[in-house]
């Protein structure tokens, strides 16, 4: 299984990390892999010690932006060894990532192997418990030393990894979402669909002024006319309305095709529970939080698993959902879905790969 070049490194950061408080990406494991793109390929990459990376000022990327990353994770195996989920789907979309940034491709069969030997170099850095995990933040960017708007001619991708509970303080207790109406994070024909810095950077301040409004997270409207529903911060939004799932099509191209947005509504149609991808309007999302129609919402993505909201706000009016409780498909969602990262329950989908050590 392993045929990636390794370095070990003399001393682990095992000790360094408060396995009690790890929040999220605050502790990083012993081991990152590091490949170079040069000439026009990739050379073979090497597994060494996480630590500082030497930059020069010049860096493309710190200037123009030239970047993207992914997010993905490994879960202790209740049974034994670790499991990650539908890893392939990250590669993908890395490289969709990479197209829209015009960045070289990475190998896709390369970046699982890459993920999985990382995931058993840093085995004693995934945690035991439910909820905790492995998270790799694999990075690809422009590091040519060069001035002046042009891609780069030369690529670093690394993969480091950090141990990590859940994204946001509440845990699985319901969010407090702000609904952005007046800033913009993407707009049609902009970088939506891609993860790159470019859509982060552009959600900060937003960000900011909802957390010291009280709220957790804002839900980002379309960047034309602000009418349309996009997607959450860090995670897709979807909604439960007359007992149906719905939530944003990806066919406007500005938000993010997610890996959990993806899997839950293969879970929901699993089990039983339809589900439509449309563009959806806010008018009708207030409408069916007025008139009662909309039972549930929560928010779906890797770092933040299931999130469910408590309540939005828009307008200056707040709009509370299932008595800011966790509703029943969210939680069903939640189960399901961990279940199967965790090893508790069968994979009906094919999705796990299974690490033994
Ligand atoms: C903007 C945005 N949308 C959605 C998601 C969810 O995607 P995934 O389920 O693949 O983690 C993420 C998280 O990575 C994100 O950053």
């Amino acid at each position: 299984m392993l045929n990636i070049k390794f370095t070990e490194r003399s001393t682990t950061r095992f000790s360094s990390i408060n396995w009690d408080k790890l929040g999220f990406g605050k502790y990083f494991a012993d081991y990152m892999f590091v490949a170079k793109y040069n000439n026009g390929e990739w050379n073979e990459g090497e597994i060494i010690p996480y630590g500082p990376y030497e930059i020069e000022p010049s860096m493309m990327t710190l200037h123009y932006g030239q970047t993207i990353f992914e997010g993905l994770k490994a879960y202790n195996n209740f049974s034994g060894g670790a499991n990650l989920f539908r890893p392939i789907m990250n590669a993908r979309r890395l490289n969709r990532s990479a197209k829209t940034l015009v960045i070289p491709d990475f190998p896709e069969d390369k970046f699982v192997q890459v993920v999985k030997e990382l995931t058993y170099y840093n085995r004693e850095f995934i945690p035991k418990k439910k909820g905790e995990s492995l998270y790799f933040r694999p990075v690809l960017y422009g590091s040519s030393n060069i001035l002046g708007v042009q891609p780069s001619d030369e690529y670093t991708l690394i993969v480091f990894c950090s141990p990590v509970a859940s994204y946001y303080e509440e845990g699985l207790n319901p969010v407090k979402i702000k609904v952005e109406e007046n800033h913009a994070r993407t707009v049609r024909g902009g970088l939506g669909s891609a993860k790159t810095a470019a859509n982060y950077a552009a959600s900060l301040l937003a960000a900011k002024e909802a957390k010291q409004q009280g709220f957790a997270q804002v839900l980002w409207l379309d960047g034309v006319d602000l009418s349309n529903i996009d997607e959450v911060g860090a995670m897709n939004i979807l909604f439960v309305i007359d007992g149906n799932i719905i939530t944003p099509t990806l066919e406007s191209g500005t938000i993010l095709n997610g890996v959990t947005r993806d899997s839950v509504l293969k879970i929901a149609e699993w089990l039983g529970i339809s589900t439509k991808e449309k563009t959806i309007s806010i008018n009708e999302i207030i409408e069916s939080l007025e008139n009662g129609t909309m039972t549930e919402a929560f928010g779906a993505g890797t770092a933040a698993t299931i999130s469910p909201v408590g309540s939005f706000y828009y307008k200056n009016k707040e709009f509370v959902l299932n008595n800011n409780q966790i509703g029943e498909v969210s939680q069903k969602m939640y189960d399901t879905l961990l279940g199967m990262q965790y090893g508790e329950i069968k994979d009906e989908f094919g999705w796990i790969e299974h690490i033994s050590f």
